[in-house]
């Protein structure tokens, strides 16, 4: 079975092909980040339009990487939420057309969902159950991944999610967007003693977080002190270290609670390296395990759309109406219900 995936959700526009014997067979990604760069965010409606722009060219792109005509797909998976709803349409549309016209069945995938199973595309992945640290632009959550589709929230962010708090933060000390990856970089220039940012929520003994007062004791200390190099990379230093470690103490305390011992990083923040040491040093005294995509497979792309596409597709799960449906908002926990005939 090989299936097209397509991912419009946000800023990159990303097309992939997964063959059940072959594994991903092709992956194109075409970034919108210079585009929304000048505006410091995304501006939805000029995401939309790029979207419509290289979606038919990445298409074939992708087919020409995997040397297979269009004829040759068997089914189609695309993003079909949460995200922005212009940019979501584009790929829905396309991938739930082609599908009618090539008469193959099509699949909505949940965009977490597919960030948390894109450590599958690596060699020696998790086995079910697991904890899965969702960090992302718009989401930071931890989920209990009983089965494929069944996820159990245990805990998310009250307010800003961790790359959002990233990229703001960023944007402060004169990064641009989306400024997660620039800010771990000029961290790496700072002094390691010379501020020690709070650490939220953490004497509350559940999997919640909050980064929003963290966003803006980065600022204030921004704000009273020189805005040289030096006071910039100490900030982002702080600040990364604050982020880093709340999430380990938060995924260590979720791992607890579940008795589980398996953690999977995902999402765009999970590329960040200092995240991926720093857990992997605090589950080696635990003997836990910690599964993390490669770099490209962090943050968006369209080969974990194909695959999650796949996982349902070979169990016989498509969508079972011509209908064009988006879910900007779309808890992943309702997800069981979108599969309840597994
Ligand atoms: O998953 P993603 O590509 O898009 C969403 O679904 O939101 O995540 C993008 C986020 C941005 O906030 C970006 O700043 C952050 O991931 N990010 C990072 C790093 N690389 C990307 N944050 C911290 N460190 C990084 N190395
Ligand atoms: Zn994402």
């Amino acid at each position: 079975m090989k299936v097209l995936g397509i991912e419009t959700s946000c800023d990159e526009t990303g097309v992939a092909i997964y063959d059940s014997e072959k594994g991903l067979i092709a992956n194109t990604l075409f970034t919108q980040i210079p585009i929304h760069a000048k505006y410091g965010g995304i501006v939805p409606e000029l995401a939309s339009r790029d979207h419509i722009r290289k979606i038919l060219p990445l298409i074939h792109e992708t087919l020409d990487q995997a040397k297979i005509p269009l004829s040759n797909i068997d089914g189609i998976a695309y993003t079909s939420g949460p995200g922005l709803v212009g940019a979501l349409l584009v790929g829905a549309a396309i991938g739930r057309s082609l599908a009618l016209a090539l008469n193959i069945p099509a699949i909505a995938v949940h965009h977490m969902e597919a960030h948390l199973l894109a450590t599958f595309l690596e060699d020696n992945p998790p086995q079910f159950p697991f904890v899965a640290l969702l960090v992302s632009g718009g989401h930071t959550q931890l989920v209990h991944v009983e089965a494929l589709g069944k996820y159990h929230l245990l805990g998310e962010s009250l307010d800003d999610a961790a790359g959002e708090a990233f990229d703001k933060v960023a944007k402060v000390l004169g990064l641009p967007y989306p400024g997660g990856a620039a800010l771990s970089k000029l961290a790496q220039q700072g002094n390691r003693s010379r501020f020690r940012f709070p650490r939220p929520m953490i004497d509350r003994p559940n999997c919640d977080f909050s980064f929003s007062g963290l966003k803006t004791h980065a600022v204030n200390i921004f704000r009273k002190n020189d805005g040289d190099q030096q006071t910039r990379a100490d900030i982002a230093y702080a600040f990364q270290d604050a982020i880093v470690d709340t999430l380990c103490i938060k995924c260590l305390r979720a791992l607890k609670q579940t008795q589980l011992t398996q953690i999977v990083l995902a999402g765009g923040v999970s590329a960040n390296q200092m995240l991926r040491l720093k857990l992997q040093e605090a589950a080696k005294n635990d003997g836990l395990n910690v599964y993390y995509p490669r770099l490209e497979f962090c943050t968006d792309n369209g080969a974990m759309i194909a695959y999650t596409g796949y996982r349902y597709l070979q169990l016989g799960i498509c969508d079972q109406d011509l209908a064009i449906n988006v879910h900007p908002r779309w808890p992943l926990s309702s997800l069981t219900h979108h599969i309840k005939h597994l």
